[in-house]
């Protein structure tokens, strides 16, 4: 306890005389952007394509090869943005799994790495600048595009190519690495697929971390109205990490740290703590273990039921030795560790080949009610069941989903892999906004869209 002592001593200290910050007493991360050299490729930060070509090229190059299949869909890019000038950035995988930009003119370009393994920056000619705020410009997308995203930065925006062993892959700015090129710039992404039978599958996900503060709604041409998700408030950045001092201060766990401000304090974005393990692998290690052990302890006297949402229905589980074992499942869990917990893709959360419907439908529903806590408050002992307004209730929890949803103008948006379960009935969290007859996505920087613009109409 004598690093929360200290936390606590530090911050009590700053709390009561601002004027005595120092930039070495403040408890966010300072991001120190450093050059190509001080890129960690890892598959978080690369979109890796099949095609490597000697030069950057634009799509009527392709002499031997598939053209990209074509495709119509118009992108609005809104700037409701308070702060400096504004670029954007659209880029994907096209229908050979080709690494492509659209261009601020509906053009494509395929940068090339010209065969370096060491990251290329790609050319500025991707740039899309937005106009005043206010104002609008409208993107057509010409081809079909799959993991693509559209990202907006205040500034610019580093993008890097390189050789891999399949073809040239984009190496993306990386938000957990405090010296990537990109770590001192407001930025932030949707991320859409258009695929080639023309439906769109868009989402704003905040699993990672929270940046620029992004919107979207996308208009549709068979009358089911038009969709949207509202994301953050224009001022939720600055709450989240004043609200994660905060935690800090309540249970003196580096909360504060996975803030991440500019060399001027600005904070530019939170990460979620499994992210923030890219940089302290070892702040949480501890973390849920007084609360793993109590679930454990409770569900080895009584049984925990998980709604599979399938034609399984519903499965009881309980502990037995010290593994959980679910009816019908092919394998039991063991206790999961922080960083299980965090991410729900590993440990236990570790999906395998082999492994039955039963358990891939309770590893989602198992991790979020870890996520969310509620697996020892009052009706927690069905899963997924408990209503929204009980998550994250109890400590510990994962504070920054908790706040995450806190400001989000309609409570949706990923703050964690699963969180998309949901108990049955019309609660969905994921914030994804998907049609097979898509008219227009539209994008707003800055600042969700006034409400009254949208009166009717579904959210995913
Ligand atoms: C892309 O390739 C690089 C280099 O081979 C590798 O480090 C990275 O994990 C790959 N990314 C994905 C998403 O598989
Ligand atoms: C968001 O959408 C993209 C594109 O459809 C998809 O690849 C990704 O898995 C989605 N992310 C989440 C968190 O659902
Ligand atoms: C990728 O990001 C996840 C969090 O989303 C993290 O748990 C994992 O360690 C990261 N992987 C690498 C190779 O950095
Ligand atoms: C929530 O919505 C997403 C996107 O539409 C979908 O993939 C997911 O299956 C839905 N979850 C539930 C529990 O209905």
């Amino acid at each position: 306890m004598r690093t929360f002592t200290i936390l606590t001593a530090l911050i009590g200290a700053v709390s009561a005389a601002p004027s005595l910050i120092s930039r070495a007493a403040t408890p966010f991360s300072v991001a120190s952007p450093g050059d190509v050299h001080d890129i960690t490729l890892t598959a978080n930060n690369t979109l890796n394509g099949t095609y490597h070509s000697p030069a950057t090229s634009d799509a009527n190059k392709f002499a031997n090869q598939a053209q990209p299949k074509p495709g119509h869909l118009p992108i609005k890019l809104v700037n409701s943005f308070g702060g400096g000038h504004v670029n954007a950035y659209i880029s994907g995988l096209d229908s050979e799994n080709r690494v492509v930009f659209i261009k601020g003119d509906g053009s494509l370009l395929y940068p090339s790495s010209g065969g370096s393994s060491t990251p290329v920056p790609v050319s500025d000619a991707v740039k899309i600048p937005l106009p005043a705020k206010g104002k609008s410009i409208t993107i057509t997308v010409p081809i079909v595009l799959t993991s693509a995203r559209i990202y907006f930065a205040e500034g610019t925006l580093p993008f890097f190519i390189v050789k891999i062993p399949t073809g040239d892959g984009l190496v993306q700015p990386s938000p957990a690495n405090l010296k990537d090129p990109s770590a001192g710039v407001n930025w932030g992404f949707v991320e859409v697929s258009y695929t080639e039978g023309k439906s769109v599958y868009a989402n704003i996900s905040y699993v990672d971390f929270v940046g620029m503060i992004l919107s979207m709604t996308l208009s549709v041409k068979d009358g089911s109205g038009t969709q949207i998700t509202r994301g953050l408030h224009s001022y939720a950045l600055k709450e989240i990490c004043q609200a994660l001092a905060q935690q800090t201060h309540k249970d003196g766990f580096p909360w504060a740290s996975t803030c991440i401000t500019n060399s001027h304090g600005t904070p530019i974005r939170a990460l979620a703590p499994g992210d923030y393990g890219a940089i302290k692998p070892a702040a949480f290690q501890h973390y849920w273990t007084p609360y793993v052990d109590k679930v454990w302890q409770h569900y080895t006297k009584s049984a925990l039921t998980i709604n599979t949402q399938t034609a399984a229905g519903k499965v009881k589980c309980h502990v037995k030795g010290d593994k959980l074992y679910c009816d019908g499942d092919n394998r039991g869990y063991s206790k999961p560790s922080a960083n299980d917990i965090w991410g729900c893709n590993s440990g236990p959360f570790a999906i395998q080949a082999g492994d039955n419907d039963i358990h891939k439908a309770v590893v989602p529903r198992l991790c979020a009610a870890f996520v969310r806590s509620t697996l020892l408050i009052p009706g927690g002992d069905v899963q997924p069941g408990v209503s929204r307004s009980k998550y994250y209730k109890v400590g510990p929890t994962n504070h920054y989903s908790r706040l995450v949803h806190k400001f989000e103008v309609d409570g949706r948006g990923y703050a964690f892999p699963y969180d998309d379960v949901n108990p049955d009935g019309n609660e969905n969290a994921s914030g994804t906004l998907a049609s097979g007859a898509p008219d227009k996505l539209t994008v707003y920087v800055g600042a969700p869209p006034p409400s009254k613009f949208f009166k009717s109409g579904k959210s995913g």
